[in-house]
């Protein structure tokens, strides 16, 4: 039997096509800019679409945000040229992910399809599967009408993203999980002045001041020996963390008393490298975990074994292993002179 002989056989393509027609329209109507009005809903609540659409409501807020490196996350030239441009698509999950109560907190988010710019987005954290916006407390009177979502402001939502490289369970293992510090107490401080609010900036390792806060340089002769010791005394995790790009050194120089130093030349020695080295590389991993304290040392040598003599150790934060010294962020510098 053929099955589309006759009128019946020609009307039915004819529908098809009709249907395939109205389908396209739809499909290339241009995205709405004001929240529409979600079907599934007996209240009337907004569907919202994108993040421009909070931006009018939240203009404080959105502003943090839009500076954040999770509003980049997707055109980060860093990202870009590590990824091929995205070609390697599993980078997207992480990068320009669906909203994450779809999946599942600390299960891996989906990859979507739209809206490039805004990378790890307000609906990436706020949006639940049938559109209802989450917050810490449910509030009928507000536009969006937020409902109350306890695991929101919880170590599992940042986990969802954030332990690929384990820093979620390094902070469980720290001192501050003990003291029940979590991420958000560090990275989305409370704003003061302004009840209830949390920054969304979360700084981290683009930010002198963050980086400075995770760590102490101490200094001490004796005799001919200098002895040194870094303490990860601020970070609720190893210092450094996450990425295997990042490093933190300990340098040192020892300048004759009559030296008339720049601030790079002559150059530095390293004495340690705290790093997770890259997946194949030799080495074991020298982070410096939350709480710990590593010490070094090293000695004068004979021919500067004089009054005056000074020694400088620094310690510097880098985003690559490969950035040169003076390209690194200084977090601390020690000057001691032989008496
Ligand atoms: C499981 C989630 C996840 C996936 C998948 C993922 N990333 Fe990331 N990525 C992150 C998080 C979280 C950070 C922030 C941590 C940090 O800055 O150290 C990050 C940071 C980065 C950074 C540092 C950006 C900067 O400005 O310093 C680069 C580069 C990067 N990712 C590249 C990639 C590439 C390339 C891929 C795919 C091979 C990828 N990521 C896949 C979660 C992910
Ligand atoms: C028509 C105005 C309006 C729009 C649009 C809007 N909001 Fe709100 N939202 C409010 C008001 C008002 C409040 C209550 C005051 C506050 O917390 O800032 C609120 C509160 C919230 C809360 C906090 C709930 C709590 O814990 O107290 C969250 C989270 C939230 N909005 C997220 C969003 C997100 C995400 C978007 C965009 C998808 C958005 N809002 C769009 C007006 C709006
Ligand atoms: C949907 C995935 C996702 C979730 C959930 C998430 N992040 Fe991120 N986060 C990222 C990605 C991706 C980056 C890297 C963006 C870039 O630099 O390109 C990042 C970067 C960061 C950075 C580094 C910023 C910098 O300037 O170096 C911090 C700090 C951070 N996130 C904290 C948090 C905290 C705290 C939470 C929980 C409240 C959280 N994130 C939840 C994906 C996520
Ligand atoms: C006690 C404060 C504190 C707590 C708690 C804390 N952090 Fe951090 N975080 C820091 C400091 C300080 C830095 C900068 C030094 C470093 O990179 O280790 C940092 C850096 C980061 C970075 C940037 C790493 C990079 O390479 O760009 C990410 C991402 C991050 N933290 C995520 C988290 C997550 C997720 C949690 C919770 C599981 C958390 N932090 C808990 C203080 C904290
Ligand atoms: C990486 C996840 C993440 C992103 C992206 C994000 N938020 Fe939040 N937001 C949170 C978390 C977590 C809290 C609760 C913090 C807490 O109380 O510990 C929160 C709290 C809030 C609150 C309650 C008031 C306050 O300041 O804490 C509002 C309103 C809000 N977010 C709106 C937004 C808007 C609008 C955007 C986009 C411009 C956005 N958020 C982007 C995770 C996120």
């Amino acid at each position: 039997m053929k099955l589309f002989s006759g009128l019946a056989g020609r009307l039915l393509v004819l529908l098809i096509f009709l249907g395939l027609g109205a389908g396209l329209y739809i499909l290339m109507q241009p995205p709405k800019t004001s929240p529409k009005k979600a079907s599934n809903h007996k209240e009337d609540i907004p569907l919202f679409t994108s993040s421009g659409q909070c931006q009018a409501c939240h203009p404080a807020l959105w502003n943090e945000w839009k500076k954040s490196h999770h509003a980049i996350s997707y055109t980060n030239p860093e990202v870009r040229k590590l990824s091929s441009d995205f070609r390697q698509k599993e980078c997207q999950d992480c990068h320009l992910p669906r909203p994450i109560f779809e999946t599942g907190l600390t299960k891996p988010p989906l990859p979507r399809q739209s809206r490039p710019d805004e990378g790890v987005d307000c609906l990436t954290c706020h949006m639940r599967p049938d559109g209802r916006i989450l917050g810490v407390h449910t509030n009928p009177k507000a536009g969006c009408k937020p409902l109350a979502e306890p695991s929101l402001a919880s170590v599992a939502l940042c986990k969802t993203c954030h332990n690929q490289h384990k820093t979620t369970d390094q902070w469980a293992a720290s001192p501050f999980a003990k003291k029940g510090v979590s991420c958000n107490d560090c990275h989305m401080p409370k704003i003061e002045g302004k009840p209830g609010r949390r920054s969304h900036l979360v700084k981290g390792a683009h930010d002198l001041a963050t980086l400075k806060s995770a760590a102490r340089l101490g200094v001490r002769l004796e005799k001919y020996k200098v002895l040194v010791e870094v303490e990860n005394k601020g970070a609720g995790h190893n210092l450094p963390t996450e990425e295997r790009h990042r490093a933190v050194d300990v340098i040192y120089r020892i300048l004759p008393a009559d030296a008339r130093p720049q601030p790079w030349s002559p150059t530095f020695t390293r004495l340690y490298r705290f790093r997770q080295p890259y997946l194949g590389d030799p080495g074991p991993n020298t982070q410096l975990p939350s709480g710990q304290t590593w010490k070094g040392s090293f000695e004068i040598p004979k021919p500067l074994q004089a009054k005056g003599t000074r020694i400088q150790v620094r310690l510097l934060y880098h985003l690559t292993p490969f950035q040169k010294d003076k390209e690194g962020s200084l977090l601390y510098e020690i000057e001691k002179v032989l008496p």
